[in-house]
């Protein structure tokens, strides 16, 4: 139910829209990942893919919301659908509470929207589950759909946003007075060359968080890069939750999706670190998996190079550990700089 802590009666995330001027490479990577391809749209060229309790919508119409995202962004996240209890309550409601709406003319989907990070949309949606979702009610099945052996990403863990500096707070008031987010986490982090701040929120249903990163000193910092190429502030990645990575690894193996890569010594000291993991240390090392925790428990996660234009995806698997490898920061961020120097930027 709604409440003082959760005010629009958020309950997760129900979909994420991509929009691409390249919808052929998005559609490879989707199935690479182990999403099936099942419907389109009654009435627009919007595919609908499904993994487990991660739906995505891959926008193609030659008109549109999404469209003009695209023209202007290049491979983008359009819009995500947020579960609600009732989705005119919670629009509504977040419009009282400072959000702007958006007309049922500027939209692509017909469902209540507010403006979002980067005036990309957020819409609710409170037709949800197994048997009455919008899947079902607003796509037809494809003809020949393409059914990909799941690969164990069950859900979305978190996406993180990208800001320009000086904004982190102005976005961070956003989530917390529109839909009750709290903050979780600040961190400070610096590589060999470059630095950034990151702050990070958890929704009010305690679903997913979203950390909000700003660039620091110049303007090389792998933020400001995306922000550049981007074209604005948005999504800089989404955290797939897998039910056993390195099994999810070994399954996407010989795939287009390339994973960062992590100095050898990494793990000459990470299993002294984290004496309790229990997976397979060689197939770790083999997949150059990254492993963080403390007494309580641990997470294993992974980073795709970039992938959609600047956007990447993050592979995590918890075991008793809410954190976001914290632990790895300085070890990621040292990799990614070596990609930002084999790409010229630094
Ligand atoms: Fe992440």
């Amino acid at each position: 139910m709604a409440s003082e802590q959760n005010p629009l009666g958020l309950l997760g995330i129900e979909f994420t829209e991509f929009c691409t001027p390249d919808s052929e490479f998005m559609h490879q990577v989707f199935i690479d990942f182990g999403f099936s391809k099942l419907k389109k749209h009654q009435q627009k060229e919007i595919f609908y893919y499904k993994q487990n309790d991660i739906n995505f919508l891959l926008n193609n119409d030659k008109k549109g919301f999404s469209c003009a995202f695209a023209k202007k962004h290049g491979p983008a996240i359009s819009s995500m659908g947020w579960r609600v209890e009732d989705a005119q309550f919670a629009f509504d409601g977040a419009v009282a509470r400072g959000a702007k709406p958006a007309t049922a003319a500027a939209k692509d989907l017909p469902y209540p929207a507010i403006y979002g990070i980067g005036d990309s949309l957020i819409y609710f949606i409170d037709t949800f589950g197994e048997q009455n979702n919008i899947y079902a009610n607003d796509f037809i099945d494809l003809d020949e759909p393409v059914i990909t052996q799941e690969k164990g990403f069950i859900e979305v863990d978190h996406l993180t946003n990208n800001v320009y500096k000086g904004t982190m707070e102005h976005w961070s008031n956003f989530y917390k007075e529109i839909f009750g987010f709290t903050e979780v986490r600040y961190f400070d982090i610096k590589g060999s060359q470059t630095a950034l701040i990151s702050y990070a929120l958890r929704s009010p249903d305690g679903s997913f968080c979203i950390p909000i990163n700003e660039g620091k000193g110049d303007d090389r910092n792998q933020i400001d890069e995306y922000l550049k190429e981007y074209d604005g502030p948005g999504v800089q990645h989404l955290a797939f939750r897998s039910r056993d990575i390195v099994a999810s690894l070994d399954a996407m193996e010989g795939s287009s999706i390339e994973t960062l890569d992590i100095i050898p010594e990494y793990y000459d000291t990470i299993f002294d670190k984290l004496p309790q993991v229990t997976e397979d240390r060689e197939r770790i090392k083999h997949h150059q998996i990254l492993v963080d925790g403390d007494e309580e428990g641990y997470l294993l996660q992974i980073f795709t190079k970039n992938l959609f234009g600047p956007i990447f995806i993050e592979i995590i698997q918890r075991k008793n550990n809410l954190g976001f490898g914290e632990g790895n920061f300085k070890a990621l961020f040292e990799s990614i700089e070596r990609d930002q120097v084999r790409r010229g930027v630094l």
